[in-house]
């Protein structure tokens, strides 16, 4: 069997370099490292990782933890952060939770087994989940969107409450007044925010909020469209919806036209997240943009800081340890879903 110094020889280049262009440890030219795949193709090489990761006490591998793939969202943020972590040498394991702990629960033991370097974590939403084990282990961790509470890692979120508020502003300054709201599951934090930050935009502007315009979703196409009817069918209607992501706006606007009216003619819809989806839909969504790839970027780099720093405590535990909590902006993405209506 072919080891690393007959691909070395084979490929014309030093054993070092067959271990560099392997472990992406230095940079090594286009020309060179190709000699190298190819001497290993040739040869049939494949590197012994466990052997690898012995020495080097690392697997160059992030587990990644996220709720639900089949939102958009969530797809989105997970090839951005596999993007980035591919572009600096890390392998990505993305576990898909379902929303469920127990499932959440199962993974991170699985990633442990796994001997991943880091794992990013955004939650499913149920605080039963328990992240003590993997921090006793000292692995590094990001939680990334959705705020766990006590825990000693870095933590990228987004000012959910601002962001509801702006949306609840915009759709006044169009004249609206009686504004519904389509919430997340009320216990998870983003959406909770987003509907203070709706209630507070609305007591400034002197109207009384009327909680039966407040329907409850699931973050999903069809919890939007159950929470839509329930609005479609209280007595005195809104002239507005505010939808806390864009997977349930998209909801809403179906069980809009299926009851004969029309988006944004009748209603003026806003949405969450900017899912690529939510620009190609008729009409266009007008939504709060959230910074994915920025959040993507963070989340990788604030872990691979902290995989970096684990080795170098090994060495000398006076390194300093400490976490960031990173709060970014939404952004309002005007399209076609919303129009200024008579005072
Ligand atoms: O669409 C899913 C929602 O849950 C997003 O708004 C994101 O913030 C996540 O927490």
């Amino acid at each position: 069997m072919a080891n690393i110094k007959d691909v070395a020889e084979l490929a014309g280049v030093s054993i070092t370099t067959v271990s560099h262009v392997i472990n992406q440890t230095r940079y090594v030219s286009d020309e060179l490292t190709q000699r190298v795949y190819d001497a290993m193709e040739e040869l049939n090489y494949h590197p012994n990782t466990l052997a690898r990761s012995l020495r080097s006490g690392r697997t160059k591998t992030i587990g990644l933890l996220i709720p639900d793939i089949s939102n958009f969202f969530f797809a989105e943020i997970s090839r951005k952060i596999e993007d980035r972590g591919f572009d600096r040498g890390y392998s990505v394991v993305l576990c898909n939770t379902d929303d469920n702990s127990k499932k959440e629960q199962i993974y991170i033991n699985l990633l442990l087994e796994k001997q991943v370097d880091g794992i990013i974590f955004i939650s499913s939403g149920d605080s039963k989940t328990s992240l003590s084990k993997p921090i006793n282990l000292g692995i590094p961790i990001v939680v990334a969107d959705r705020d766990v509470a006590n825990i000693h890692s870095d933590i990228v979120l987004l000012d959910n409450f601002k962001a509801g508020y702006d949306a609840t502003k915009y759709l006044l300054a169009l004249n609206h007044t009686r504004i519904g709201c389509i919430s997340g599951p009320s216990l998870l934090t983003p959406s909770a925010q987003r509907v203070e930050g709706y209630r507070q935009a609305l007591r400034e502007s002197g109207i009384k909020v009327d909680e039966e315009l407040i329907q409850m979703g699931d973050f999903r196409f069809s919890g939007g469209e159950e929470a839509m009817c329930n609005i479609l069918a209280i007595s005195d209607q809104p002239t507005a919806v505010f939808v806390c992501n864009d997977m349930m706006a998209l909801g809403a606007n179906k069980a809009i036209n299926d009851s004969g009216k029309k988006v944004p003619e009748d209603y003026s819809l806003i949405g969450f997240d900017n899912i690529p989806l939510s620009k190609s839909f008729y009409p266009a969504l007008t939504t709060m943009s959230q910074p994915i790839q920025k959040m993507a970027e963070l989340t990788i780099d604030l872990l691979l800081e902290k995989i970096d720093l684990k080795l170098k405590r090994k060495r000398d535990s006076k390194q300093p340890l400490e976490y960031q909590r990173i709060i970014l902006k939404a952004e309002l993405i005007e399209r076609d879903s919303c129009k200024v209506i008579k005072k």
